[in-house]
């Protein structure tokens, strides 16, 4: 008689792979990412970093690779809403050209890990050049958070698969905190969108749970297989989404996928556009017309889109040939939601191609090589 089961299978908890129980667990872990750091009156209470903390603050640069990157996109982008200067660096790039710091810069470095190469070298050039330097990790006692002046954590839980899935969406709720607070300490001001914001995130794990549980990526799955290619497009926090899903889609799937800030589709990538290529555009709330137009133009051409907005928004719904709902929310939190449903697509696409879904070939968790 033999055993059809493996030790690590309970550690699955029934999931067929680490990957899909990690995108089960985002509710959790974004429950433990925002607890206690959003108060009942709607403040940002982050133990670390009291009010004031970062009030000398001029500029902010973000350091990381990978998935971690993408989220540094992420709040760059709500770092630019609220006023305040924000840079992202490919920290394998800042290495060879280190971006000039003043004693009024703030490094942020997002790491998972906290042990990925190239972060920990940009961290150490910014830090010897006389940079505050802040570690955004989920790992407490990383090599990130001891050489960093300070550490906050996101609390995601341990991630398994080698592709990032529930730790990004801690690193974004974390890293929007920490943009409301340093906003709030440069400007003096709190922003009137701030509740609005915060309101989003405190009801975001019931609207992650509610997106997996109604997804219908898994029934669409089998149209996106064997394509030529896939395009990611998205505006504001969806650029960085566009990014993240094309990097799940070939870490996994091991096919061709690019994300696309989706203005720049006329300026190139629109030449390889044909039938066969599909087009998965996010829809956050956030100009969201002019992100309709760049769908007609792929239509145009022959390729067929999956939107992914609001299951309110009708008018999108139509443009496109399939529609990936999300709850309507702040545009912040939207980003995040169409995030789960394109983990959803590029776990079920791999899954049917048979891949090695939590250990993709060539590929490892935590890069410690520059
Ligand atoms: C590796 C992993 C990626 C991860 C990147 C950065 O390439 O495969 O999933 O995003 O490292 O890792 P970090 O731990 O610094 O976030």
């Amino acid at each position: 008689q033999t055993v059809d089961w493996q030790p690590e299978d309970a550690q699955r908890g029934g999931f067929d792979h680490y990957m899909l129980k990690e995108i089960n667990e985002q509710p959790a872990a974004l429950d433990r990412a925002i607890k206690g750091r959003i108060t009942d009156d709607k403040d940002v209470h982050l133990e670390e970093f009291p009010p004031g903390t970062f009030e000398d603050v001029g500029v902010v640069h973000l350091l990381a690779c990978g998935t971690s990157y993408h989220a540094a996109l992420y709040a760059q982008q709500i770092l630019a809403d609220r006023g305040i200067p924000a840079q992202v660096f490919s920290a394998g790039e800042y290495t060879t050209t280190p971006a000039p710091v003043t004693d009024d810069t703030l490094v942020v470095a997002v790491t998972q890990s906290g042990e990925t190469a190239d972060t920990l070298s940009s961290i150490r050039i910014a830090a010897d050049r006389g940079a505050r330097t802040l570690a955004v990790t989920n790992v407490i006692g990383s090599t990130a958070a001891r050489v960093c002046d300070d550490a906050l954590f996101i609390r995601a839980g341990p991630e398994i698969g080698v592709a990032a899935t529930k730790t990004f969406s801690s690193q974004v709720a974390v890293l929007a905190l920490l943009a409301e607070r340093i906003a709030e300490d440069v400007t003096g001001a709190v922003d009137p969108d701030r509740e609005a914001l915060l309101a989003a995130l405190t009801e975001l794990p019931g609207h992650v749970e509610q997106t997996l549980n109604q997804s219908s990526a898994e029934a669409l799955a089998t149209q996106f297989i064997n394509r030529d290619e896939q395009f990611f497009i998205g505006r504001g926090v969806g650029y960085p989404v566009a990014l993240e899903s094309a990097l799940k889609f070939k870490e996994i799937t091991y096919e061709h996928a690019e994300g696309f800030a989706a203005g720049e589709l006329k300026h190139g990538p629109l030449a390889l556009v044909t039938s066969d290529t599909t087009v998965f555009a996010v829809f956050t709330g956030r100009h969201d017309e002019k992100t309709l137009k760049n769908v007609e133009e792929v239509r145009s051409r022959g390729a067929p889109v999956v939107a992914i907005a609001a299951g309110t928004d009708h008018e999108i719904a139509e443009a496109a040939d399939e529609f990936l709902s999300i709850p309507e929310t702040h545009p912040v939190a939207a980003g995040l939601l169409a995030n789960v449903q394109l983990q959803l697509v590029s776990y079920r696409v791999a899954d049917l191609l048979g891949r090695s879904i939590d250990k993709p070939r060539n590929l490892a968790k935590s890069v410690t090589v520059e």
